[in-house]
């Protein structure tokens, strides 16, 4: 079977893109405080990044036989993690949209991108359920930074424990090194 030593240039400019949109929006949605341009800004991007979360879905599951093997050694409990938190950065990159998304609509307005089209109405308008679905949003969006903090604590310790630059795998540079490795990764 052929080693691959990197992620595909598609997946890693979709995951910066993506880390990039969603910190910012973390950080718009912490500013938000009722500032009606905010809202809407914030709104917009939360549209557009489900919009790429399918895509980077999809691209992944066309690119899943040229993946890098992962670098912790299946069954051990570092392997576990990082499966885990994969599986859940996925699951909350498309919830955290979609209850928002929900949210807007409970409060009786339409999700709306950037004034270029309005996503259609999932649920009719309810107060108490709006205000449910608020604090979900909340929730899972404090969920999501946690997981960034675990995320780059991983990548940081296998600088540190195990002496192994992994962020090289996850670099778009179009100059980077070939993709196939002769020798297996260590
Ligand atoms: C919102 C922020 C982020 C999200 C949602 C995210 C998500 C992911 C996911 C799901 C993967 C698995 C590959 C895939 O299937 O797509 C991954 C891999 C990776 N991420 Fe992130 N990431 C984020 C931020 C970061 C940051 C800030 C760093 C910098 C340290 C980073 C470094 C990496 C690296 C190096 C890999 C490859 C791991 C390996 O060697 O297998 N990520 N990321
Ligand atoms: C992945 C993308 C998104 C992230 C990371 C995100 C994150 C956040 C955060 C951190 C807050 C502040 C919550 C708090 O005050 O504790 C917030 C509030 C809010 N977000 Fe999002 N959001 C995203 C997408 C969306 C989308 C797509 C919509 C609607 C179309 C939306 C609508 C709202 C609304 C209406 C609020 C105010 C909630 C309230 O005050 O009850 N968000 N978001």
């Amino acid at each position: 079977m052929e080693k691959f030593s990197r992620y595909p240039l598609s997946v890693s400019l979709l995951h910066w893109l993506l880390a990039v949109a969603l910190t910012g929006n973390l950080v718009i949605g912490w500013l938000l405080d009722d500032r009606e341009e905010l809202v809407i800004l914030h709104k917009s991007i939360g549209i557009a990044i489900l919009g790429l979360v399918l895509i980077r879905l999809a691209n992944r599951v066309r690119v899943r036989g040229r993946v890098p093997e992962s670098v912790n050694r299946a069954g051990t409990p570092a392997h576990f993690v990082e499966t885990a938190v994969h599986r859940l950065f996925y699951a909350l990159m498309l919830a955290i949209p979609l209850i928002g998304w929900m949210k807007t609509n409970a409060a009786g307005h339409a999700a709306s991108c950037f004034g270029l089209f309005s996503l259609p109405a999932l649920i009719p308008k309810n107060r108490e359920l709006s205000h449910l679905l608020g604090q979900l949003h909340s929730l899972t969006a404090y969920g999501l930074a946690a997981l960034i903090g675990l995320h780059v604590a991983g990548v940081l310790a296998h600088r540190v424990f195990k002496a192994r630059n992994i962020l090289p795998r996850m670099l778009p540079l179009p100059l980077r090194r070939p993709d196939r490795q002769a020798h297996a990764p260590e």
